[in-house]
């Protein structure tokens, strides 16, 4: 068997522990004759995963009984629409902050339901930062402020989260679960599975109760929050297989101590990444050093011709992924839960053996 080091953003690395267990589980789930897969989600022993997978998700996160967990699809991009038809009415004004290249996509989605105000942009900077508190501007009764606590692409990351008088709604898709937070300070959090979760299908959402049962009346029923919530993330057939197995993510990440144990796991991931292009004068960050994401890591090198070959060479040697976004250019490693110390140890090795060869 031969398992690479994948630094892909998304789809992206899931522990090998938790595959193995799927798979000794795949064809005969717990003595039941069949596989998750293969379960209706009203079965008894469906629910009791799912809502095995809900606990320990609460337990991880902190998430209080004033908030429902919802298992839902469509992505983090349905929520870009959810959002504004859960809480808001026609005429209501929003505001978002123009972290990247996902925030600009939450905003033109919001547009078609709502005013947006976009508080500030970090757009003539070229996203390199994030936007100072003190130069936001809010709107006129703004139902919800709309953050991105983590930019995929651009690989800016809030360190600290704005005090702010309106709710709170944050995207945070690419570092769900990859350090401690405090949910109290928010009115939402969504994210899709498919970075520290699980697989691509499913979305989470913790939505403050009190927030729920105010959706427009043209809301999909699947997309309103109370609906979902009234039936436990199962107003329709739920992404069952993709369930169970951020039930069994979540139970390797409180093996490794939960939040607080793998934070501390993260942040020496990054930090060595980030001391490596620091020391050299061959690669370089574009992100300013007080927001760098611990969770994606663009770099550039002097002449972009090489990253062709930077990316072939780091595959040829099984560190996979690293090509950067085409918006962006350059090289990007993502360093999600799953991607283990020794990947990023190898791809290390290889940046300073290509800096040798090539600088
Ligand atoms: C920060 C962020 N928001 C939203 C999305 C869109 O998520 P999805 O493809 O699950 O709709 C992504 C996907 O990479 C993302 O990284």
């Amino acid at each position: 068997m031969a398992r690479i080091f994948n630094f892909s953003a998304g789809p992206s690395a899931l522990p090998q522990e938790v595959l193995e267990q799927a798979q000794a589980e795949l064809l005969d789930y717990q003595s039941t004759g069949m596989s998750v897969m293969e379960m209706s989600h009203r079965s008894d022993v469906f629910v009791g995963i799912a809502s095995r997978a809900e606990a320990d998700f609460r337990d991880l996160l902190g998430v209080s009984d004033n908030y429902h967990v919802l298992f839902l699809q469509g992505g983090a991009t349905t929520q870009f629409a959810s959002i504004p038809l859960n809480l808001t009415q026609v005429g209501d004004t929003v505001d978002y902050l123009d972290t990247g290249a996902w925030s600009s996509k939450a905003v033109k989605e919001a547009a078609k339901y709502c005013h947006v105000n976009v508080v500030a942009s970090g757009k003539s900077g070229n996203y390199s930062s994030i936007p100072d508190v003190a130069q936001w501007r809010h709107g006129n009764n703004a139902r919800y402020l709309h953050i991105c606590s983590n930019e995929t692409i651009g690989g800016v990351q809030f360190k600290q989260f704005p005090n702010v008088s309106v709710p709170l709604v944050a995207d945070m898709s690419s570092d769900f679960l990859s350090r401690p937070v405090d949910v109290d300070r928010f009115a939402v959090i969504y994210g899709g599975a498919q970075k520290n979760i699980g697989p691509a299908g499913l979305t989470l959402v913790v939505v403050r109760k009190d927030l729920c049962g105010s959706a427009r009346v043209e809301t999909p029923g699947t997309l309103d929050f109370a609906v979902q919530a009234g039936a436990d993330s199962m107003s329709n057939t739920p992404p069952t297989f993709a369930w169970y197995l951020a039930g069994l993510v979540f139970e390797w990440l409180k093996n490794l101590g939960g939040l607080p144990g793998i934070n501390e796991i993260n942040e020496r991931k990054a930090a060595k990444l980030y001391d490596t292009i620091d020391a050299s004068d061959f690669y370089q960050s574009p992100v300013e050093a007080s927001v760098r994401s611990t969770m994606n890591v663009p770099f550039t090198m002097p002449k972009p011709e090489l990253d062709k070959l930077f990316v072939s060479g780091a595959e040829a040697i099984g560190l996979s992924g690293l090509k950067g976004h085409r918006s962006v250019g350059g090289m990007r490693a993502s360093l999600y839960n799953a991607v283990p110390e020794a990947a990023v140890d190898a791809l290390i090795s290889f940046m300073n053996e290509f800096e040798h060869e090539h600088g």
